[in-house]
């Protein structure tokens, strides 16, 4: 079994969903030792947006070195992503939405003919068999009925993006309110913990 870990928090230290989704692989491994973990940290090692570039090298056009460098990046990552059994992505919310890092690897793997494909009555997803844990962190809160709850294009993009690539069991490892005080924070990385300790169960 392989598990793919991502990150995309722009914070190397203090950062709320490396904390969480750190903690979701060991529980995982705590689980399976035998596990093969494989590491993407996109705020170290961004992988960089697409471009008209890249669909015309995709089509045969000619490409130079950079940007043959930056295919294999990619077509590295899309690789990664479909030989994981598990993926667990860190995803914390940037204005509403998700890093432009998560989005920017999220556009390498979403490749029709490779994960979904165009099928007569829409989409199909291809990648049906994984499953996802999305180590989710945000400042204010946004679910439990929340009158933010429109606001948010952090979680419902991500259920649509990789409902696309077929993948409908994903877990949510929330901690939100982070930015709401202390004690709200206190409060969402207990809340956080005790989901991620359910996973093991
Ligand atoms: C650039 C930036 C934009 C943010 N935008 C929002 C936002 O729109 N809504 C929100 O609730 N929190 C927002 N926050 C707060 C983060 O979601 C929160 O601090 C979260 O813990 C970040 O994840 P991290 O700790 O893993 O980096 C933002 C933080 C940063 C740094």
């Amino acid at each position: 079994m392989k598990l793919l870990h991502v990150d995309s928090s722009i914070l190397a230290q203090g950062s709320v969903s490396r904390e969480l989704s750190a903690d979701v692989v060991a529980t995982f491994l705590s689980r399976d030792p035998g596990l093969a973990v494989i590491r993407l940290d996109l705020a170290a090692t961004p992988i960089g947006h697409l471009t008209g570039a890249h669909l015309a090298a995709a089509q045969g056009a000619p490409a130079d070195e950079a940007l043959k460098s930056d295919l294999a990046m990619g077509q590295a990552a899309l690789e990664e992503f479909l030989a994981a059994d598990i993926v667990v992505i860190g995803a914390p919310m940037y204005n509403l939405g998700v890093p432009s890092q998560l989005k920017a690897w999220i556009d390498r793997i979403s490749v029709a003919g490779k994960t979904f494909r165009y099928g007569e009555h829409g989409p199909v997803g291809l990648c049906g068999g994984k499953k996802l844990v999305i180590a989710s962190s945000r400042g204010g809160v946004y679910s439990g009925g929340s009158p933010a709850a429109n606001f948010d294009h952090q979680e419902t993009y991500l259920i649509a993006a990789f409902g696309l690539l077929g993948i409908t069991d994903i877990t949510f490892i929330r901690a939100e309110g982070v930015a709401m005080g202390p004690e709200a924070r206190s409060v969402a990385l207990a809340s956080a913990k005790r989901e991620t300790a359910a996973l093991a169960a």
